[in-house]
């Protein structure tokens, strides 16, 4: 079995969420953090109900300080390396619900400066155009543009140039070494990077001159920049950004979450029905090799990608999804049945979002930062 890997850039082998909270020094989500954010939110989103977020750092200060009526905002992210699949959605769709709920700005950052950076085959020109195709998922999910300010790095660097080169100051390189695994070969855009992704926990303070706290919904993966961010947030007069951990959408294949790297086992948001059918149908299982054992032995739900999409994202009556459990783990329901109602709900989801997301064609400008805010230093 591969060794767990979690990085900015890399997931592989098969995740442990419990040892994650130990080596990232974070904290498991609390029933009782769960219950405060119902009690603001009028609900409890199926993605704190289900632990799919399950970690954080200072969810507790940022609540309280949503609670005292202080400034408050969200920030979250994407870097447009290739189209978006249905992981990205995971902390984008629990970010839209936050704002919705709780009344909150969200800033947004696009790296494709850092996709380009990254990977030694992509042209700038790539990236920026792929930076502006992923920002019409995140308008097709139902964002506010009164509240939404979106950054595309490589274009609107004014906004964060002055604050990232304050940040970048204190960072040394035998930091990002240690943090980012960079090593003597790694190009020094690389290096200065991560000064953008900490800028933007920051921004909101500048452009509203108070001091606001910032909640970050992403995967765990982001993890290593908010470290950084918080060692170094109050030597520069910022409050430490806040952050709530997701688990990640597994890809379709054995272990490993939804990755572009491998997009037989990735569904993107622009795949056509077919696509969602062939891939889904050709998916690995917790499932026995054959019906009868299937019958006999029942299957694995809790090894199975199948199911977590379910859990995640295709199922939101608890009642269904138990006796689903049940009935995968007594042998009463094939792979096969269990695939077929999953592509057919993932099509129809699909198939919704690509209406929106082509309507969010002529909307782009709504969510633009430099469409609305002018740069202060
Ligand atoms: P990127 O583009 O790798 O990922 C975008 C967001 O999607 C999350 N994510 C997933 N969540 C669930 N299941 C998955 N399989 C999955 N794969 C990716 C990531 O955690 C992330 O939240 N450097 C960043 C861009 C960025 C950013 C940010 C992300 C800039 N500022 C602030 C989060 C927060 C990146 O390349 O993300």
């Amino acid at each position: 079995m591969a060794e767990m890997k979690v990085t900015p850039w890399e997931v592989e082998g098969p995740v442990d969420y419990d040892r994650l909270i130990e080596v990232f020094g974070v904290k498991p989500l609390t029933e009782d953090l769960i219950r405060l954010t119902g009690k603001y939110a009028g609900e409890v989103h199926l993605l704190l109900r289900r632990k799919v977020f399950y970690a954080h750092r200072d969810y507790d200060v940022f609540l309280k300080r949503y609670g005292d009526k202080e400034p408050v905002a969200l920030y979250t992210g994407r870097g447009p390396s290739s189209k978006v699949h249905l992981g990205h959605l995971v902390p984008w769709i629990f970010t839209r619900w936050l704002q919705e709920r709780l009344g909150l700005e969200l800033y947004f950052q696009l790296t494709d400066d850092e996709k380009f950076l990254y990977h030694r085959d992509y042209t700038l020109e790539y990236t920026n155009s792929m930076a502006y195709e992923n920002l019409l998922d995140l308008i097709a999910l139902g964002f506010d543009p009164k509240k939404t300010f979106v950054i595309v790095d490589s274009e609107d660097i004014a906004y964060l140039y002055n604050i990232a080169l304050r940040v970048a100051k204190k960072i040394t390189a035998s930091i990002v070494k240690a943090v980012f695994g960079f090593t003597d070969s790694t190009n020094i855009g690389m290096y200065f990077f991560p000064s953008l992704q900490i800028a933007m926990c920051f921004l909101p303070s500048t452009i509203r001159n108070e001091k606001v706290l910032v909640l970050i919904p992403a995967a765990i993966d982001q993890d290593p920049y908010w470290r950084v961010a918080r060692d170094i947030a109050s030597s520069l007069g910022y409050p430490k950004p806040a952050q709530i951990h997701s688990k990640f959408l597994p890809g379709l294949g054995p272990g490993g979450k939804m990755s572009s790297s491998r997009p037989e086992t990735a569904i993107y948001t622009t795949d056509s029905p077919e696509a969602v059918y062939r891939k889904i149908m050709n998916a690995f299982t917790g499932g026995q090799p054959t019906a009868e054992l299937q019958r006999k032995l029942g299957g694995n739900p809790d090894k199975c990608p199948v199911f977590t999409y379910y859990s995640m994202l295709f199922e939101p009556s608890e009642e269904k999804l138990s006796e689903r459990y049940r009935r995968c783990k007594a042998g009463e329901i094939l792979c096969g049945e269990c695939k077929r109602e999953l592509a057919e709900r993932v099509a129809k989801f699909i198939e919704g979002h690509q209406k929106r997301r082509e309507r969010a064609r002529d909307r782009i400008e709504d969510f633009l930062i430099r469409t609305k805010v002018s740069i202060r230093k």
